[in-house]
C-alpha cells in the first residue's frame, strides 16, 4: 500500500484543511498508534491507525459528506445559472471532485450525501438494489388509510408509470406523511401524492438506507459521516 504524508491523510477526510492538518499536528493532537506525531510530513498507510484528541480517524481515500440540503440550491455539481449544494462546501472539498449521490429537486430539503465513491453512489442508486428513501411531506389536502391501501399495492400514475409498493404513515390527520419509497423516479413522491389528489407543499429526506438525517445540521450545514455511518453505508456495496 501506498503511503502518504500525514497531513494529506487527515485532508483527505474532508474533515479538515491541509493547513488545519497540518496545524493539528504542530499542536501534538494527533497520533498514530498510540504515539504522538511530531511532524506532519510523517508518512503512513491510510489503513494506518491515526487519532486526533484521542478519537480514531478513518483516513480513507474517499470523503463521505452529510448535507442537510436546504431550498433554492440544485443537487448538481455546477449550473450557469443558480447555485449548487457544491457551492456550500470550501474550496479544498469543491476541488476534490465531490458530487451528490442522488437528486433531490431545488425546492426538497433534507438528507443528501457528498461522495466521490462512484462505486458506493451506484449501489445507493442502482433500481435494482431497493434502497429505502424516507421523506417527510406536508401536502394540500388530506390523506387517509385507502391513500395508505393504494401505495401499499403499487401506484400506477396517470402517465403509466408503475411505482413499487410505498409505505405510507399519515402524520398531523392526513396533512402530513412519511413516505418509503424503494427506487428513485424524477419527482416520484410528487408525482404519487398529486396522484391521490394531495399535492406536496413541502417535501424533506429523512434517510437513506442505513443512513439518517443528523438533525443537529440546519439546512445548509454538512458534517462528515461518523466512521459506523460509513461502515454502515459501505456494507451496501
Ligand atoms: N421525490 C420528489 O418528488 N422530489 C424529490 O426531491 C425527491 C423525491
Amino acid at each position: 500500500m501506498p503511503q502518504q504524508r500525514l497531513d494529506k491523510l487527515l485532508a483527505s477526510t474532508g474533515r479538515w484543511s491541509r493547513k488545519e492538518a497540518r496545524d493539528l499536528v504542530r499542536q501534538g493532537r494527533v497520533s498514530v498508534q498510540n504515539r504522538t506525531a511530531l511532524r506532519e510530513d510523517e508518512k503512513y498507510e491510510d489503513s494506518a491507525p491515526i487519532s486526533v484528541d484521542g478519537a480514531p480517524v478513518d483516513c480513507s481515500p474517499f470523503v463521505y459528506l452529510m448535507l442537510h440540503k436546504p431550498q433554492g440550491l440544485l443537487s448538481a455539481t455546477r449550473d450557469k445559472n443558480t447555485p449548487t449544494v457544491l457551492d456550500l462546501l470550501p474550496e479544498h472539498l469543491r476541488r476534490r471532485g465531490l458530487f451528490p449521490a442522488g437528486r433531490l429537486d431545488k425546492d426538497t430539503t433534507g438528507l443528501l450525501l457528498l461522495t466521490d465513491d462512484g462505486d458506493l453512489a451506484h449501489a445507493l442508486l442502482s433500481p435494482k438494489r431497493h434502497v429505502d428513501k424516507v421523506y417527510f411531506a406536508r401536502v394540500d389536502g388530506r390523506l387517509t388509510p385507502a391513500d395508505q391501501e393504494a401505495l401499499a399495492q403499487g401506484l400506477v400514475l396517470p402517465d403509466g408509470l408503475a411505482c413499487l409498493p410505498a409505505g405510507l404513515e399519515l402524520l398531523e390527520e392526513g396533512r402530513a406523511c412519511r413516505i418509503t419509497l424503494r427506487e428513485g423516479k424524477y419527482h416520484q413522491v410528487k408525482r404519487m401524492l398529486e396522484a391521490r389528489g394531495a399535492p406536496v407543499t413541502a417535501l424533506k429526506r429523512l434517510s437513506m438506507g442505513p443512513l439518517a438525517l443528523d438533525e443537529a445540521l440546519e439546512p445548509g450545514q454538512w458534517r462528515a459521516l461518523s466512521l459506523e455511518e460509513k461502515t454502515a453505508l459501505l456494507a451496501l456495496k
